[in-house]
């Protein structure tokens, strides 16, 4: 289906495998030559990519972004956890059904892990990698009780007590009002059940610091000047690790580069994908 935007939606079906349900997904696509897959955080969806899919980035790629299970246009499947792995998978049966062997993979905080986890998996479908506001290890013993916490905050007081509580982190404190509404609206949208079973998945995961020096892939580390989730050391550390990375601190934003300063991550991917 093509809307009037020139933005065009396909849907995917994956079958049920294991512990996970069959699953139906939709991505979004702009763009023409080689596919490049944009992997979004939680509890956010494939409208935080609407400024990548709308520049001129579409000229050179056919950008793709992915709701993941229960994201945005994809229902909800009843999972219980939503695992790294999981999403990893859909977004590999996201790249059989576009008939593509690899893709350059963009992903943002939840969709770094997802990225992680594809590349762990699936190393020849990479052809790049770009990492941002992400972070390559797992979950401290803090980090896992505040996703209990957050499970607790949201099957109690609903999905805008997650927007109020996490607001602030996700954007630099002068954003304007109608970038913090867009955010807002994401997440209250996104279902408690996604968002309990992405909590769930994200304090599981694995650390992937030991992956670091195996990824043979270009691979483009960015983070936000200011941003309080995964500050800049975390994306460092990953350029550090991943031969020939290099890694970019982007001015005047937090946790949400490619939305709060759509230019300068444009510039970046541009330079990166040339
Ligand atoms: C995200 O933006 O995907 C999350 O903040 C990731 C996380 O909480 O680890």
């Amino acid at each position: 289906m093509s809307t009037p935007n020139g933005i065009t939606r396909r849907t995917i079906e994956v079958p049920a495998q294991g512990a996970h349900a069959a699953a139906t997904l939709v991505a979004h696509t702009a763009g023409r030559g080689p596919l490049a897959l944009l992997l979004h955080g939680y509890p956010l969806d494939h409208r935080m990519w609407l400024e990548v899919l709308r520049s001129p980035l579409a000229a050179r790629r056919t950008l793709v972004a992915l709701d993941q299970r229960g994201h945005g246009h994809s229902p909800a499947p009843g999972d219980a956890v939503h695992s790294m792995e999981r999403f990893a998978a859909d977004a590999a049966a996201v790249l059989d059904a576009f008939g593509a062997a690899d893709a350059d993979v963009v992903g943002l905080s939840m969709g770094g892990y997802v990225a992680f986890a594809l590349a762990a998996a699936f190393p020849q479908r990479v052809r790049s990698l770009v990492l941002t506001n992400t972070r390559a290890g797992a979950d401290g013993e803090q980090a896992r009780a505040g996703r209990d916490a957050a499970i607790r905050t949201v099957l109690e007081h609903g999905r805008a007590a997650i927007a109020q509580a996490m607001l602030g982190k996700l954007l630099a404190k002068d954003a304007d009002a109608v970038l913090a509404a867009r955010v807002r609206t994401m997440i209250e949208d996104t279902p408690v059940e996604t968002i309990v079973a992405d909590l769930r998945g994200l304090r599981d995961r694995p650390d992937r610091t030991s992956l670091l020096p195996q990824l043979a892939m270009p691979t483009l580390a960015i983070a936000g000047e200011h941003d309080p989730i995964t500050p800049p050391a975390e994306l460092q550390a990953i350029a550090a690790g991943v031969p020939g990375a290099r890694c970019v601190v982007v001015p005047g934003a937090a946790h949400l580069v490619p939305m709060e300063q759509p230019a300068a991550f444009e510039r970046e991917l541009a330079a990166f994908w040339a």
